[in-house]
């Protein structure tokens, strides 16, 4: 059935492929209300795509044929749909506050709502100054953790800017000492808190970085652990790191990590708005999961998003897709994606173990606009390839005195979709440069470097204003369109084997660097490599310790 429907819409999609998208809009005046969908003010256009009526049909038919409401359902409903590690899915969990769901018999909103109640308690707790650092009121926290559990409320915490009135935040992510050293060189340990954030306790980087933070405190006063909480799942390690279990918040195993900003992972970013708008935040997560799960397919969101994804990608074979934000504050958002998008379904195996018959997820990347004009979007309207492009803007800014700017942003974002689609033809681009005064071959030459092909295709996503709701609901939208480009594509969307053999190998390695082993039995390449960094990296230190 699915087989078929896949045929159907190559074949349709070979049919149509020269066809002007701008044509389709000449035909259907009502092209650009038809092909878009609203979810409590945050609107969803795709109809700057080559999408029409024929491949709509067909594409929702792969959802169907794909089981995706059934798995959505279960999902919902906490069943173990992450096959592969035997897990629930249930990050909607930790925002439908009112609801119960059972996983192994057992209702688990109990739990999340305690650990909410928690986490409030001590977020209050710290905007207010009623945990006292030994030198006075918490003016800094520094978040370490890595991947979900630091790019989500790194990247929200950056969206929200305007709402902070708590505590200064800092993120510190990577291993290399560097990101630790800058982040706290300017602080005041005797005023930092410090919140490390690891499902898994075990993360090398994040534990590295942990270690090293309490190195730092200990320079500076008596009882460093008492400047630390930690979110994880796994209690054990964090009491083995001598954590006060009064500051540990704990989530269960079936929030996985790239999904877990809703819960404890989410806390920073509680610290640095208040409790009460970290609750509008699940709130706009909620209202998406509420009409993710009751609007009819052409009404969906993120079923609507998820099928021009795949359109895109494994239909038209587009490989890339770009998320430009026309938001400087969702600067963040094209690398959470990637970890989203990506980490979900970058795979080549399907749930049940058989290979991929079509491509995993794209590549997904971007930057905010209007930068990217200056830089890569030269590619993309004159490149070889086509990158669809997904555009996210406000309606208004957050600065009512420079309207203005906010004005400019958006008749930018507008004009890159609208520059995408039309393109401009040789023969304008030629009476562009008689215009100028040119004529005969130099003509000719300037004019075809000035051609744009056009028909490229994009979506924007245009919300009033980027508050905690909304930024809820386009997390939630996103999330949910890679849960259903999952199913459809057989994939589980929920692991993430595929990070692995780099942390094994890096762990062998270790040794080596440090002279503990020989780089014998390694390839030529790796082994000549880690030689290299050990006689430069002792001799700069030889020479550093010398003078
Ligand atoms: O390396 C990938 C990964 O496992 C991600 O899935 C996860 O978000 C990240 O590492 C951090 O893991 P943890 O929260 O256990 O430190």
């Amino acid at each position: 059935m699915a087989e078929a429907i896949w045929a159907r819409l190559s074949a349709h999609h070979r049919a149509t492929a020269g066809r002007p998208i701008a044509d389709l809009f000449a035909e259907d005046p009502g092209r650009a209300a038809d092909f878009a969908a609203e979810s409590e003010g945050l609107l969803l256009d795709y109809s700057k795509t080559a999408i029409d009526a024929r491949a709509l049909h067909l594409l929702a038919g792969l959802a169907e044929a794909a089981g995706v409401a059934g798995r959505r359902e279960a999902m919902f409903a906490g069943a173990p749909i992450n096959a592969t590690e035997g897990r629930a899915v249930l990050h909607t969990a930790l925002r439908n506050l009112d609801g119960s769901v059972h996983v192994n018999g057992v209702d688990v909103m109990d739990g999340v709502r305690a650990t909410l109640a928690r986490l409030e308690g001590f977020a209050l707790d710290v905007r207010a100054g009623r945990l006292r650092a030994p030198g006075g009121p918490v003016s800094d926290v520094v978040a370490i953790g890595i991947g979900g559990s630091d790019l989500g409320p790194a990247m929200a915490t950056a969206a929200l800017a305007p709402y902070h009135d708590g505590p200064r935040l800092h993120f510190v992510s990577n291993v290399d000492g560097a990101h630790l050293a800058d982040t706290l060189r300017p602080l005041d340990p005797r005023r930092t808190f410090v919140i490390v954030a690891s499902k898994t306790f075990t993360t090398v980087e994040t534990m590295t970085n942990a270690v090293s933070a309490r190195d730092w405190l200990a320079a500076a006063v008596e009882r460093p652990g008492e400047q630390f909480a930690a979110v994880s799942s796994a209690l054990d390690r964090t009491r083995a790191f001598g954590l006060d279990p009064a500051r540990v918040f704990g989530f269960e195993d079936w929030v996985g990590g790239r999904y877990s900003l809703w819960g404890p992972i989410g806390l920073p970013l509680m610290v640095a708005i208040s409790p009460a708008r970290f609750r509008a935040f699940l709130a706009g997560g909620a209202a998406m999961d509420a009409h993710f799960r009751a609007a009819p397919f052409t009404e969906n969101l993120p079923l609507l998003l998820a099928l021009v994804g795949i359109w895109h990608r494994q239909v038209a074979g587009h490989a890339t897709r770009a998320v430009l934000p026309y938001d400087q504050r969702l600067a963040r958002l094209p690398a959470y994606l990637q970890q989203l998008e990506m980490e979900s379904n970058g795979k080549r195996v399907a749930i049940d173990g058989t290979d991929l018959l079509r491509p995993s997820g794209p590549v997904v990347w971007g930057e905010p606009g209007t930068n990217g004009q200056h830089a890569f979007m030269q590619l993309v309207h004159q490149g070889t390839e086509v990158v669809p492009c997904e555009f996210l803007l406000a309606a208004r800014g957050h600065e009512p005195g420079l309207a203005h700017h906010h004005r400019l942003l958006a008749a930018n974002c507008l004009a890159q979709s609208e520059a995408l689609m039309r393109g401009r033809s040789l023969a304008e681009a030629r009476a562009l440069m008689a215009a100028r005064g040119l004529a005969g071959a130099e003509l000719e030459r300037q004019a075809r470097h000035r051609v744009f092909p056009g028909n490229r295709p994009s979506v924007t996503i245009l919300y009033p204003q980027l508050t905690p709701f909304v930024l809820g609901q386009i997390i939630a939208l996103y999330e949910h369109r890679v849960f259903v480009e999952g199913t459809i594509l057989g994939l589980n969307s929920f692991d993430q084997w595929g990070v692995e053999l780099g942390k094994e190998l890096a762990g062998s390695l270790l040794p080596v660097l440090e002279g503990r082993e020989h780089g014998r039995g390694r390839d030529g390449s790796t082994a000549r490599l880690a030689a290299r960094i050990r006689a430069l990296g002792d001799a700069a230190a030889d020479t550093e310790g010398a003078g």
